[in-house]
């Protein structure tokens, strides 16, 4: 049980007593985690942050946008913005395995994000959005793919030679302690309240070889589907929902025309703690809503399907 302005005013002389006038790094990845240390640490120490974020080519619509809009435009966080995407989409040419895909994706995104890091040559400390449930999966990493997930955004992301000291200030919080707290720093609820979204992005979402073309195809997709999801309030009432792009064509007819194009699957699913979930009950009259407009609206889809997996047996992503 606790007070919120308490613990932002304590967590506030916290930090300061910790970095005292260095100059901190944060990678900002749109998600709630770094958001909310963001606003957290620009309240504490404002233009002592520098925020990198890195487009990596494999985010959501407009993702980029949203983060300088909300986080330099808005609050006048300095944010430094790196299209690595060409650098993405180059690696991963003629690669389709899912976990050669993550090493991949997680490893670039370590390396441009050392590479603009080094050019701030002041700074002392990085920062990041650990969460109190990330130390303790951390402690006993089960898998190898949860070690993976928190090596990749999270935990243990500081490698040795960037000589910075760990600033961790959401570390005893759990994630609705972390979204209150957003909130109250003043966050809209809309991103407060966002669905997980896996740190390779879109790179697990499009089965199989990654090109910039179904990348590009599957985020407007994806947009639809969460614009339309949100408009019928189902989004609060789903855990995670995206759309995945399945690279093999289909026929389909378009006014006198015959089409020959890709397929769009949806998923969406409810769930406690992600180990197991449902496919979510999803109204005929929503599903038929997205699926018109993904097909009238972005040329290159002609067919849409629903996703009925479980988890088990299927886990939430496709890869
Ligand atoms: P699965 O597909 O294993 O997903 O049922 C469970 C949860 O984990 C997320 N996920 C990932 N998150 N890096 C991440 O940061 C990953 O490689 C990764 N793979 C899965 C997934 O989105 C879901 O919330």
């Amino acid at each position: 049980d606790w007070n919120m302005p308490d613990y932002i005013g304590e967590a506030i002389a916290k930090i300061q007593a910790q970095v005292g006038s260095d100059e901190v790094i944060l990678g900002l990845s749109g998600g709630v985690d770094s958001s909310v240390v963001a606003a957290l640490l620009h309240r504490a120490i404002g233009p002592q942050l520098t925020c990198v974020f890195v487009d990596t080519g494999l985010l959501r619509l407009n993702e980029g946008q949203m983060v300088m809009d909300m986080f330099a435009r808005n609050l006048g966080v300095k944010v430094i913005h790196v299209d690595a995407s060409e650098r993405f989409m180059s690696k991963l040419a003629g690669v389709s395995d899912p976990e050669k895909k993550r090493k991949i994706i997680g490893g670039e995104f370590v390396a441009v994000f050392q590479e603009e890091s080094a050019k701030l040559k002041n700074a002392k400390w990085l920062a990041q959005g650990t969460i109190y449930p990330d130390v303790i999966e951390s402690a006993g990493a089960k898998t190898k793919k949860a070690h993976a997930i928190k090596s990749h955004h999270n935990v243990g992301g500081l490698p040795e030679d960037m000589h910075l000291k760990l600033l961790e200030p959401l570390r005893e919080l759990f994630k609705d302690e972390v979204r209150e707290l957003g909130v109250a720093l003043g966050l809209p609820h809309e991103m407060v309240y966002r669905h997980p979204f896996p740190g390779p992005g879109l790179g697990v979402r499009i089965l199989g070889e990654v090109k910039r073309e179904y990348a590009d195809l599957l985020r407007r997709a994806d947009h639809i589907f969460i614009e339309e999801l949100r408009a019928a309030g189902w989004y609060e009432k789903t855990s995670q929902a995206f759309a995945v792009f399945l690279p093999v064509r289909a026929v389909g007819v378009m006014g006198d025309g015959r089409t020959y194009d890709y397929v769009v699957a949806l998923r969406a699913v409810q769930t406690q703690d992600f180990m197991t979930a449902h496919w979510a009950e999803l109204p005929y009259s929503l599903l038929a809503k997205v699926s018109n407009r993904i097909i009238n609206e972005i040329r290159g889809i002609n067919r849409v399907v629903y996703d009925v997996t479980g988890k088990p047996p299927g886990t939430i992503e496709w890869e």
